[in-house]
């Protein structure tokens, strides 16, 4: 706590008497209260559901302010990000703090290129997997086998361990979900070419030369990396959360994520992207009309899937750059998708619905990214697999800024009984 900080309390009164607890001041003047002294002097804990109201932890990688749609990562803005650097620059910048120089990114980007083949075995085990079942699956499934395969990074106290984790980890995930995808559509493996930088790389891996040497494939490189970094790192969103907990309790880093991606595949989350296009499949064929569309949602009978945001309650800066990018591809297509002008179109008539105004709910990251994967050819199961590839450099980050942190401690949240009292068995008194 800084000089300044000690100055400022909040004081909670309860039956017992009077808390001073002291107040912290974040970079941006957020403020936040320090509950730690609570339980020991009151006895008491405190309720807050989905932790709508609770930090966690300090962290020094993401910073957000939901109502203003600020997204800086090490303090630099996402607009900025997304516009001029790579994915392996912003990995660099999320995972290290800094941006690399261009030795450093060599270096880096050699590493990656080195370490992007899987074992021969793990491949056959991939391979083994139901082509049918959800990549979400088999990519968790995956990730979490490369502690076995690599029980020489598996350590969390050990810092050159972590480090070889996470270069296997962004080396060869790529490579897990190219495999996952080809197996499913009945395709051999391609291997990684050490020729080709890492966006064009998994695009190669996952589509063949399909999209090589063409004005539109140039587009595709260009969206992928821009999506990637825009969801390199969101803070202590419920996936990087899960990422900390089970870190937390020392697992290893491949576990960690292995955990962070099953989280993600849920739809209230990363799973929000292959939702909306399914939704949009939906309106389309069903022929139902958008105001009939959006009563039902208003009935709370359905969501309006890439809405609405827990954080961002004014607009999610992500969504206008991928808005763009959508249109850019969209324009260049011989043959335009027609859920883009469809999601336009949902888009408009959300926006003109006080209901939807009222409670803050704007397009997030997902509203568009769905219909920019679709034009490339992936199968909706694959988009929150493509979310987890750009996310990755943030559940690495904060797994270890975790270990580095002096408040380290195990998660372990308390929780307000409401169950039964005690009570006895029948007939045994
Ligand atoms: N469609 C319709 N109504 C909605 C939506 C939505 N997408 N989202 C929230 N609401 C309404 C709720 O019904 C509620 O209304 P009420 O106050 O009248 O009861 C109000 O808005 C607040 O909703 P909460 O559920 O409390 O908001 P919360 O912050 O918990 O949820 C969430 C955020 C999960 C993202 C939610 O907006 C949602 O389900 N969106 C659709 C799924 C989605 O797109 N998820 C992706 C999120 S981004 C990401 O993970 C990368």
């Amino acid at each position: 706590m800084s000089e300044d900080d000690k100055e400022r309390t909040v004081e909670l009164h309860y039956e017992g008497g009077v808390l001073k607890l002291p107040v912290h001041t974040g970079t941006e003047g957020e403020r936040t209260i320090e509950l730690k002294a609570l339980l020991g002097s009151t006895g008491m804990t405190t309720l807050d559901p989905g932790f709508g109201n609770t930090a966690s932890c300090s962290s020094k990688i993401t910073y957000i302010d939901g109502d203003a749609g600020i997204l800086r990562y090490r303090g630099y803005p996402i607009e900025d990000l997304a516009a001029g650097a790579t994915f392996l620059e912003v990995a660099h910048l999320v995972i290290y703090g800094e941006l690399p120089d261009a030795g450093r990114l060599k270096e880096f980007a050699d590493k990656l290129r080195a370490n992007a083949d899987i074992p021969a075995d793990m491949g056959t085990l991939i391979d083994a997997m139901p082509r049918n079942g959800h990549p979400m699956a088999l990519l968790a499934s995956a990730v979490n086998t490369l502690a076995a395969y690599y029980d020489d990074s598996v350590d969390p106290g050990d810092e050159d361990q972590v480090e070889l984790a996470t270069i296997r980890l962004l080396a060869k995930l790529p490579t897990i979900a190219a495999r996952i995808y080809r197996n499913s559509i009945g395709e051999k493996p391609i291997s990684p070419d050490d020729s080709l930088d890492y966006v064009d790389n998994f695009i190669r891996m996952t589509f063949g030369d399909v999209h090589a040497d063409s004005e539109l494939g140039d587009l595709f490189n260009k969206a992928v990396g821009m999506l990637l970094v825009l969801h390199a790192d969101h803070e202590l969103n419920c996936s990087t959360a899960t990422v900390r907990v089970v870190g937390s309790a020392k697992a290893d880093i491949y576990a960690s994520v292995a955990s962070g991606i099953n989280a993600l595949s849920g739809p209230s989350h990363g799973g929000a992207n292959q939702a909306v296009l399914e939704m949009l499949e939906q309106i389309r064929d069903s022929g139902i009309s958008l105001e009939e569309f959006l009563e039902r949602v208003k009935a709370r009978e359905m969501r309006l899937m890439g809405f609405g945001h827990r954080v961002y309650k004014n607009f999610d800066p992500r969504s206008k750059e991928i808005k763009e990018l959508a249109g850019q591809i969209l324009d260049r297509d011989e043959n335009p998708d027609e859920l883009f002008a469809l999601a336009l179109k949902l888009e408009a008539a959300a926006l003109a619905d006080s209901y939807f105004t009222e409670r803050k709910l704007y397009p997030n990251v997902d509203f568009y990214t769905g219909v920019i994967y679709r034009t490339m050819g992936f199968p909706t199961n694959m988009f929150t697999v493509l979310f987890a590839l750009g996310r990755l450099p943030g559940w690495i980050a904060h797994y270890r800024e975790q270990l580095h942190d002096p408040d380290f401690r195990i998660a372990r949240p308390r929780q307000h009984y409401v169950g039964s009292p005690e009570r006895r068995l029948p007939g045994r008194d």
